[in-house]
């Protein structure tokens, strides 16, 4: 089916980064679009730990689990060497421990490979990083171009579009990552990501 979307994209998009300039929330692992300015860099690994944190999982309940596993491992090299019982330890409450596992993995694939992934293919490649994390993490972490899908941009992009349906579906899924890509912008594309997932 050729896809139209309904109301213009473009709008969206200026109208998000507006929004998110007085807006923006603060987070341990965010940089905000003011220190983004004065040219303060993200630290990759504090935001993968934290995408992988907030899978399925809200802002509330991650925070004082970021600053505990931020302050017990702070690199991604200490967090490779830890023991298993002890990461598993500390995600003890988070549930879904498959992410506890698959993390502690993908740190030590990326000490055992020298130094974090630099691509998509690269972090989609690591252990429990799928399309929407990789790209979270070349958006923010790398600052570079991602684009995301989870459940915050689902649920505004249905409602811009006016998209019904299960949006679990693959045929919606897959409507809603090319609506994505258009709606993603190149500049300030870490600003636009914050942003949708803030409102979603
Ligand atoms: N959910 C997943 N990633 C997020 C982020 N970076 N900010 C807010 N909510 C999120």
């Amino acid at each position: 089916a050729i896809f139209a979307p309904m109301q213009d994209p473009e709008s969206l998009t200026s109208q998000l980064l507006a929004w998110y300039d007085a807006h923006a929330r603060v987070m341990p692992w965010r940089v905000s679009p003011q220190d983004r300015a004065a040219g303060v860099r993200p630290d990759p690994y504090r935001v993968w730990l934290s995408e992988v944190m907030l899978q399925q999982t809200t802002v509330a309940a991650v925070k004082d689990y970021f600053h505990r596993f931020t302050a017990r491992w702070p690199t991604v090299s200490d967090l490779a060497a830890a023991e298993d019982a002890e990461v598993m330890g500390e995600w003890a409450g988070l549930g879904y421990y498959a992410r506890a596992r698959n993390l502690h993995k993908a740190a030590q694939q990326v000490v055992a490979h020298g130094h974090f992934p630099t691509t998509l293919d690269g972090w989609m490649a690591l252990s429990g990083i799928g399309r929407s994390t990789a790209g979270a993490l070349m958006s923010l972490g790398l600052q570079q171009y991602g684009v995301i899908m989870d459940g915050n941009v689902k649920r505004v992009l249905t409602r811009h579009q006016a998209i019904e349906g299960d949006s679990q579906s693959s045929a919606i899924v897959a409507q809603l990552w090319d609506l994505a890509e258009l709606l993603t912008p190149t500049m300030r594309n870490a600003s636009y990501t914050q942003a949708i997932m803030d409102l979603g």
